[in-house]
């Protein structure tokens, strides 16, 4: 029999419900919502196939152990009292990542310290010998999350995040997160077969690419590794590992074969469209792209899905407009097309203040550490919300 095992898979703050879909869809029945993430259990095989095709999650997780801690020693005692076996190995090395939210704990360090000695105390006395820790390339990362007076201890299965897709060699300032870029597709509701897709503001290119992957069936994760290839477990699942591998890469190619879907990437800057081609290239998807130059204020009127994020925060003018005045022109603009929807990310004073339409929806997050909204809108016959607001 499968062993089954409880995992998180973690996403930016607010899209927890587009998580929580994604994941049903890829095949995970029981779901359990908690802070910033969802919880579930599952095969470990199922958990290689979410990092190589969940567009929506930062990091999948398998949770070791967790315990109430109200002080420092029941950190060491969970350390103690892991399960070892299958996850480590006297000859790996690994490290542990500390994120620690609690006023009675300030020191995360120190909480490292204690649950490494509790690991290696219970390896010495299993094995005779323990693992040695390397922070730079380690076999195994173990992370630690102290809230509230509760302590879990994971193991990270996606090594580097897995908004770290590899297609994105050459970026400008401000680029969103891939994974962020597709939490707004999801909330969009493009479908493919019947709108097109216009980010009108593309920067280095992220939302169109991820259209174009989504389009395609293209799994996220395909071009990149991930951390648990190097656990002394992985051997025993490297064959469904390539299986998984392949399986994606039919399934590609397959849907592209069918597709007839129009995407298109548009900037002001020149710069900016050389930078989204040659990521668009590296990802594979830059012949399903269609870039062109232009001015989002005098983009004709089109019946397609608009995903975007405009320039917000350190800018101050665009076009030589204030920003506020930009806001302004892009929502009397916007408000001229019919059988449309605008999905953007700016911060919401912005949005609200300036947009003049009413959202369909609204989810509160953040882009890095700048406090911002998402924001839908219906626009022209496909909704109501050319009612002026605010
Ligand atoms: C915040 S960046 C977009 C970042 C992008 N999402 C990414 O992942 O790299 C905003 C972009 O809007 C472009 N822009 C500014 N004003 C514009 C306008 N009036 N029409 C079209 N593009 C514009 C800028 O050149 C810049 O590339």
């Amino acid at each position: 029999m499968t062993n089954s095992y409880a995992f998180l898979a973690t996403c930016a703050r607010g899209f927890e419900t587009q998580l929580d879909h994604e994941l049903h869809a890829l095949g995970i029945e029981h779901t359990t919502p908690s802070a910033g993430g969802i919880r579930f259990d599952t095969s470990f095989i199922t958990a290689m196939k979410l990092c190589l095709w969940s567009r929506i999650a930062n990091k999948i997780e398998l949770l070791l152990g967790e315990c109430y801690a109200p002080h420092e020693d029941a950190i060491y005692d969970l350390g103690r009292n892991l399960p070892l076996e299958p996850w480590f190995s006297p000859t790996s090395t690994f490290c542990i990542r500390a994120h620690v939210n609690d006023k009675k704990f300030t020191n995360s360090v120190y909480l490292s310290l204690k649950l490494k000695d509790g690991i290696v105390d219970h390896m010495r006395d299993k094995w005779g010998q323990r693992a040695s820790i390397d922070t730079e390339r380690p076999d195994i990362v173990i992370g630690l999350q102290v809230v509230q007076r509760r302590a879990r201890v994971f193991l990270e299965l996606q090594g580097d995040p897995l908004n770290m897709r590899g297609y994105r060699r050459r970026q400008l300032q401000a680029p969103i997160r891939e994974t962020l870029a597709a939490s707004m597709i999801a909330v969009s509701n493009w479908d493919p077969e019947t709108s097109g897709f216009i980010d009108p503001m593309c920067g280095s290119g992220t939302f169109a690419i991820e259209a174009a992957l989504h389009a395609t069936n293209t799994a996220p994760g395909i071009q990149r590794h991930f951390g648990f290839e190097t656990l002394p477990c992985f051997p025993d699942y490297a064959a469904s590992w390539r299986q998984l591998r392949e399986e994606a890469r039919d399934l590609s190619k397959r849907t592209r074969k069918s597709l007839n879907a129009s995407i298109r990437a548009i900037d002001i800057d020149d710069s900016a469209l050389d930078i989204a081609q040659n990521n668009a290239q590296t990802a594979g998807v830059a012949e399903l792209i269609e870039f062109s130059k232009g001015d989002i204020l005098k983009l004709r009127p089109t019946p397609a899905v608009l995903v975007t994020n405009p320039p917000y925060g350190e800018r101050i003018t665009v076009n030589d407009l204030e920003l506020p005045e930009f806001y302004y022109q892009l929502g009397r603009h916007l408000r001229t097309f019919n059988d449309a929807s605008l999905t953007i990310i700016s911060v919401p004073e912005l949005l609200k203040k300036n947009m003049h339409m009413k959202p369909a929806e609204r989810i509160p997050t953040y882009n890095g550490p700048i406090p911002c909204e998402v924001a839908r809108y219906e626009l022209g016959r496909r909704g109501p919300s050319t009612a002026d607001h605010d």
